[in-house]
Order: C-alpha cells, then structure tokens, then sequence
C-alpha cells in the first residue's frame, strides 16, 4: 500500500461511482477502494495498481463495513436506488437503503472519526410555490438555495416523496451528529447529472430507467416518447464531468471550506422543459447520428399514473442556485445543454451499434 490518502467509494459501480472513481484514479492523488454489488460499469478500471474493488452488499450483517470505514481517511457514500419507477414500486426498499442502511455508515463514520461526503438529491426541495399555489412554474423562477430554502414535499399517500424524505431525513441526522458528535461531512446535491454510463436502454434490459434512457430507446429502438403529464416539468441538466470536477473539488475540501456543509451541484443555465429535451434530442440525433433505416419516434402524451403507477407527484421545476458552489469552490460548469446530450447520446448510440454489429 502507498502513503496516498484511502478513499473508500461506497457505491462505486454506479453512474456517478464510475465516472468518479475513473477521475480519483487518472488523478493519481488517491488509493481508492471501491465497494458495489456490480462492477460492470468499472471494467475499464479494474485491475488498476491504485483501486481494489470488492463486489459487496453494504447490506451484510457482520462488521465488513465498520471495518472498511475504520481503515479509509475519507469516505464518499454513494449508494442509493435512484430511478423513481422504484419510488412508486417499492417504497420500502428506498427507505430502507437510501436511509436505514445509509446511517449505518454514518454511525461508523461518527465512531472512528471520519469525514463523510454523502450523496443526497435536489429531490430534497420538492415542489417550488409556485407548484404548491397551483400557478406556472415558468412565471414564479425559485432557484434553490442550500441553507435557505424550504423544503417542501407533498402528501403521504404520494409516495414518490419517500426517496426524498429518506434523503433528507438522512441529511437532517448527519446534520445532528455534526452538533452533537463533531462529525466532519459534507452533502452533496445533485441536479440531474447526466453522461456516459447513465442506466440503460430498457429494450435491452428489464427496468425504467431516467428519462434520458427512455428517450434514447425511442430514438434507437423506434418505442413512442412518452411525455409524462405533457413534459411540462422542469429540470437542468449538468454534464457527468463537470459534476466529478465539483465532487473532486468537495473531496478535496480546501481550507475546511466544505466541513458540515451542503453544496448543490447543477447548471441553471441548462434547464429545459422535458417536452423540450425530448425535441432537443430528436434534433441532435438527426443531425449528428442518424443512419436510413433508423425509425422516427412518436411523440404520446400519458398520465403520470399511467406510466409509474398510483402515488406519483412530480416536482414541477428545480433550479440549482450555485453561487455556494462558485464562491467556496471556484467550481462552474461547463458544458452546454446541447452538448451535454451530444456526449451522453454518443455514448449509447456507439453501445448499441457495437452490440448490433456483434449480434449480425
Ligand atoms: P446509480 O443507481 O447508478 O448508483 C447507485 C449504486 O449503488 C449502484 O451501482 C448500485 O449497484 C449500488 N448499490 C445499490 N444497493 C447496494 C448495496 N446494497 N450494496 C452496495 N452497493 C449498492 O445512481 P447514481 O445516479 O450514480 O447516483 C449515485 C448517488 O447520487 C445516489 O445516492 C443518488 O441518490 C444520488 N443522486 C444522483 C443524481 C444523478 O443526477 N445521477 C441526482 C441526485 C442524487
Ligand atoms: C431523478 C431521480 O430521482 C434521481 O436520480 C435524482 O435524485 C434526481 O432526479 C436527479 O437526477 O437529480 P427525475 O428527474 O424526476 O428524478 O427523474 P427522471 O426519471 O429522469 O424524470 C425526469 C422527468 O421526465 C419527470 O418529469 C418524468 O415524469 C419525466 N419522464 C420520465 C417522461 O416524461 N418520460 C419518460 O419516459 C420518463
């Protein structure tokens, strides 16, 4: 082992987990260790002299992970179900591991004095007032403020609000430990990272994935884009890379500046209706990757409780203030909305077309 710091990446495997993990490493500042029940999205990494990976439930009832903590410098949890199709189908499952199991660590880091940087969500907002008073979200901007805003969510029977409840409950306890116990944390809150590795194509697996997937299903596969409730929901989309430089710069925590705070990671400046990514993609295609024979998608309009059951509510519109991020930091992102879909859209069309030229 080097005299580098440890890091332990707890949900490595994932989207944001790879692409992070692939950037401690290529940064050479690090020996990570990397934890997941799938390694398939760090393939390329594995095997790397600075990264061991055990394939791992943080679920396992015996001292494995207390022992993990105890022997990394910083820990960075990751783990969570994040696609809100799992909200609707099982509400429990995502209280249990994006809480219950999450504190778990928590508590560990708490016991052997380690700094934590937990992964929340931009869900933790909930719905703007101007969603709550019934009016257009379009005339009454809220951006988000970490420190400021109210977090405001909606009735119980609509238990999509579960992952985000969990979410910030969690948050609110790091926030106590960070009182009572000294506890060194920081959250982060991300705002619809997209980029390569993002989920999947669900003709090619079984599941509902974000939307971006299913809108590159339609695009790939000739399935309808289904708009939820007309795609009048708002969000804003930020580049994966640009989410790891902030998370880096987070990690890093120069000066403290990060010691028991919370930062949201997004790009006001990308914000688009869903109705709108949907048009955007359907152009950046066209332009970019379409081969005859490809089918042209159509455009259906359904229910929100038609596509992920009954106890769906959306949030209506989330902009990420920033400025904590750019003052503390000097973190700013980067890429564009077109570009932001151009990347991630390369990233699947050249998946799938390797696939099908493997498969004829
Ligand atoms: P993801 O689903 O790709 O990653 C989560 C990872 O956790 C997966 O690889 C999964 O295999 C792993 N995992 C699940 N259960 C596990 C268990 N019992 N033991 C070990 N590993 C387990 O999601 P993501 O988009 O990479 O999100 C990562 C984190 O960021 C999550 O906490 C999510 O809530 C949060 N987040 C992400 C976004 C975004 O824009 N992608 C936005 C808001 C919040
Ligand atoms: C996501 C997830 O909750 C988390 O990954 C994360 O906490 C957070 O947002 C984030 O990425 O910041 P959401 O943005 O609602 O939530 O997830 P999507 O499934 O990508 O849905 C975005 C919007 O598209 C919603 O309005 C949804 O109703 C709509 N949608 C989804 C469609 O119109 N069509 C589809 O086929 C799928």
């Amino acid at each position: 082992m080097s005299d580098l710091p440890k890091v332990l990446v707890l949900g490595a495997g994932g989207f944001i987990g790879a692409n992070l993990t692939e950037r401690l490493l290529a940064d050479g500042r690090h020996d990570v260790t990397a934890i997941d029940v799938d390694g398939e999205k760090l393939e390329g990494q594995i095997g790397h002299a600075r990264l061991t990976f055990h394939r791992h439930d943080i679920r396992r009832r015996d001292d494995s992970l207390e022992t993990l903590v105890r022997d990394h410098d910083l820990i960075v949890d990751l783990v969570a179900m994040a696609n809100p199709s799992l909200y609707l189908t099982n509400p429990l499952d995502v209280f249990h591991l994006n809480f219950t199991e999450n504190l778990r660590i928590v508590e560990h880091c708490v016991k052997h004095h380690k700094r934590i940087v937990q992964f929340s969500t931009c869900e933790v907002y909930g719905r703007t007032v101007a969603g709550v008073l019934g009016k257009d979200p379009a005339e009454m901007p809220f951006p988000f403020r970490e420190d400021e805003s109210p977090l405001i969510m909606g009735p119980v029977k609509n238990h999509r609000w579960i992952y985000a409840c969990a979410k910030q409950l969690l948050e609110r306890v790091l926030h106590a430990h960070g009182l009572e116990d000294g506890l060194n944390y920081t959250i982060i809150r991300p705002f619809n990272f997209i980029g390569p590795r993002i989920d999947y194509l669900p003709s090619e697996k079984a599941g509902n994935p974000r939307v971006f997937s299913h809108f590159m299903n339609a695009l790939l596969y000739g399935t309808p884009m289904q708009l939820v409730d007309g795609g009048r929901s708002y969000r804003a989309y930020t580049h994966i890379d640009d989410a790891v430089d902030g998370i880096v710069r987070i990690l890093d925590n120069p000066g403290g500046v990060c010691d028991r705070e919370i930062f949201n990671l997004g790009t006001p400046e990308n914000e688009t209706t869903i109705r709108g990514l949907a048009h955007r993609m359907i152009a950046i295609f066209d332009e970019h990757f379409r081969r005859p024979g490809d089918p042209h998608p159509e455009i259906i309009e359904v229910s929100g409780e038609a596509f992920y059951g009954k106890g769906y509510e959306d949030c209506d519109r989330r902009i990420p203030d920033v400025t904590k991020a750019r003052t503390l930091l000097g973190w700013e992102s980067r890429h564009d909305l077109d570009s932001v879909i151009h990347h991630t859209m390369k990233y699947f069309v050249e998946a799938h077309r390797a696939k099908t030229a493997k498969g004829s």
